[in-house]
């Protein structure tokens, strides 16, 4: 069932100056139109919401005829729990779940997982942009799921219905995870109690006493009206949450050439926009939250590298499965390090 909030139409910065693309008019169709369905689980005023928004405006002014798109936002046709194999079943033919979400066909990207594994979203983007980062998009090949682009949105806080300023604050506490061995053991370190549930399943166990803190960023936060149920948000940024926009390599290969490299096009453009718009989205949720009845804490140094050193023992624990070559590399792109 979908329990988000719709129409939360808010955010729109930076896209409303995007969406003014000029595009050339498809030709005139000769045959029935490719279909593409977009499903996400996200609102539309999020990052990933806008961006499936200029996707379907910009397919419609240079692919006319050719191609059409229809969005399902706020898991209205798949949700968490089916969206990846609806994408297989060509059922659906773009997706862009969080990067947390492919643990099940992908043991390396759960790279980004790791807590304070990534300085900011400028480090998060080097490593996407970097040969380790864009070989994982082409990594689910055998599954029939083809990366296109990484989507940001970023950095993840947390939420709660009691004051988090140490990590010792969050023990006992049930907190709702995206469905990630690596966040269920990050939250097992703080000796919390991790509770898997789909996104739009979220605001209703809040409502219901299930959990009483998750993680998310200030965007998904605020779009999401987590703030109702859950007033002290600690802004840790011990994580990122980006996406990855995906399609079905079957269908994706069948398109005509002409086509599909129009479409490589627009997707490269959205892309653009969307890591361009993504950090502003989230600074003007955070502040929206912070001008409302949300408790803000900031950590200091010593409290960050507190919560940093409890979380950052799940590492070891993952090393095995995701690779110490990838976990090398994406070190290698925080600020201190990104020059070498
Ligand atoms: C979540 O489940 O919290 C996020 O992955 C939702 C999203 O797509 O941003």
């Amino acid at each position: 069932m979908n329990t988000s909030p719709l129409g939360r139409c808010r955010l729109l910065l930076g896209f409303a100056a995007l969406l003014g693309f000029a595009g050339a008019v498809g030709a005139a169709p000769s045959e029935e139109p490719i279909v593409i369905k977009f499903s996400h689980v996200v609102a539309d005023d999020t990052p990933k919401g806008q961006g499936a928004i200029l996707f379907k405006k910009l397919v419609e002014e240079r692919l006319a005829g050719k191609v059409s798109v229809e969005i399902f936002p706020n898991s209205s046709l798949y949700g968490d729990a089916d969206e990846l194999q609806a994408l297989r079943d060509n059922k659906v033919q773009i997706l862009a779940p969080s990067l947390a979400k492919f643990s099940q066909y992908s043991k390396q990207l759960q790279i980004f997982d790791l807590p304070f594994l990534f300085d900011d979203l400028a480090a998060v983007n080097r490593f996407q942009q970097r040969a380790k980062g864009r070989q994982l998009l082409s990594g689910m090949q055998e599954s029939n799921i083809t990366g296109l682009a990484y989507w940001h949105n970023g950095m993840k806080q947390l939420s709660s219905t009691k004051a988090l300023n140490k990590p010792a604050d969050a023990k006992g506490l049930a907190f709702r995870i995206q469905s990630s061995p690596i966040i269920e053991s990050q939250f097992a370190a703080l000796g919390a109690t991790p509770v898997k549930l789909p996104f739009a399943d979220t605001l209703q166990a809040m409502a219901d006493g299930k959990v009483q803190g998750t993680e998310n960023t200030w965007s998904n936060i605020y779009s999401q009206t987590y703030e109702k149920y859950q007033p002290y948000m600690t802004e840790t940024n011990h994580g990122v949450l980006d996406y990855m926009l995906v399609t079905n390599t079957k269908f994706w290969y069948a398109i005509p050439h002409a086509t599909r490299t129009e479409l490589e096009g627009i997707i490269e453009d959205v892309t653009f926009a969307v890591n361009n718009a993504a950090e502003q989205q989230n600074v003007e949720a955070r502040q929206r939250l912070s001008q409302g009845k949300t408790k803000l804490i900031t950590l200091t140094e010593q409290e960050r590298s507190e919560w940093r050193a409890t979380m950052q023992p799940v590492w070891k624990q993952y090393e095995a499965v995701i690779g110490a070559d990838i976990i090398n590399a994406a070190q290698q792109v925080n600020r201190k390090n990104a020059g070498k």
